[in-house]
C-alpha cells in the first residue's frame, strides 16, 4: 500500500489529537443531553469509531449507509443512493450526524433534509476533512478536524474504489493508480 501513496496530509498522530480533541469539544456541548450519533457508511467507519469511544458518557449510535461514487472514479455520480437509514427514533435527540468528508455537500445536505423530517431537537454535522474548494450546496460543517485542499484523498476510512480505507493516515495516492484504473 505505502508504494500507492504520493503524500501523507495528516499522520496519525496528529489524526489521534485532532480527534481527541474534537470528541472532548463534543463531550462539552452535549453533557446532560440525549444524544445520537449517526455515522454515514462505508467512509466513517474509521473516524466514528475512533470518536465514539472518546466520549464519556453513553450516547445511541445508529448508521446510514449512502454510496456517492460508481466504481473506480474520482468523480460524485450526482445522486446520493441511501441503501439503507436509520432504526432508532431520534424525536427527543439532539443527532449529531458523522462522515468522512464534506466536498460537494450533496450527501450531507440529503441527509440532513432526510433526518430533519424526524424531528430531532437539533440536529449538526461533524465531519473529519472539509473540502470546501469543491462545495456546490452550502453546507458548512458544525464541527471539522481538518480543512483540506481540492484534492482526492484516502486512509483512515476514505477510499478509492473501495481499497485503501484501512491506510492508518490520510494521503493522495500517485497519479499512476488513478489512470491504472479504468474510470477515472
Ligand atoms: P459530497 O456529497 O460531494 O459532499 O461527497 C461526500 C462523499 O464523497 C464522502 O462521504 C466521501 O465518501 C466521498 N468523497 C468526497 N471526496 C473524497 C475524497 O477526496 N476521497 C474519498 N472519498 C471522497
Ligand atoms: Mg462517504
Amino acid at each position: 500500500m505505502k508504494n500507492d501513496i504520493r503524500e501523507v496530509l495528516f499522520s496519525t498522530v496528529e489524526i489521534k489529537n485532532r480527534v481527541s480533541g474534537l470528541a472532548q469539544k463534543l463531550a462539552d456541548d452535549y453533557v446532560h443531553k440525549n444524544l445520537t450519533i449517526i455515522g454515514i457508511l462505508n467512509g466513517s467507519l474509521i473516524f466514528l469509531s475512533d470518536l465514539i469511544r472518546e466520549i464519556p458518557f453513553a450516547v445511541k449510535i445508529d448508521t446510514i449507509k449512502a454510496s456517492t461514487y460508481v466504481g473506480a472514479s474520482t468523480f460524485p455520480k450526482g445522486k446520493t443512493e441511501i441503501i439503507h437509514s436509520i432504526n432508532i427514533n431520534v424525536k427527543d435527540e439532539h443527532v449529531l450526524i458523522v462522515d468522512d468528508i464534506l466536498d460537494t455537500g450533496k450527501t450531507l445536505s440529503e441527509i440532513v433534509q432526510m433526518i430533519t423530517k424526524y424531528s430531532p431537537l437539533s440536529i449538526k454535522v461533524c465531519v473529519l476533512l472539509n473540502k470546501m474548494a469543491r462545495r456546490e450546496i452550502a453546507i458548512a460543517p458544525d464541527y471539522c478536524c481538518f480543512e483540506i485542499e481540492d484534492k482526492f484523498v484516502v486512509g483512515y476510512g476514505l477510499d478509492f474504489d473501495n481499497r485503501y480505507r484501512n491506510l492508518p493516515y490520510i494521503a493522495v495516492l500517485r497519479e499512476g493508480i488513478f489512470t491504472a484504473s479504468k474510470i477515472i
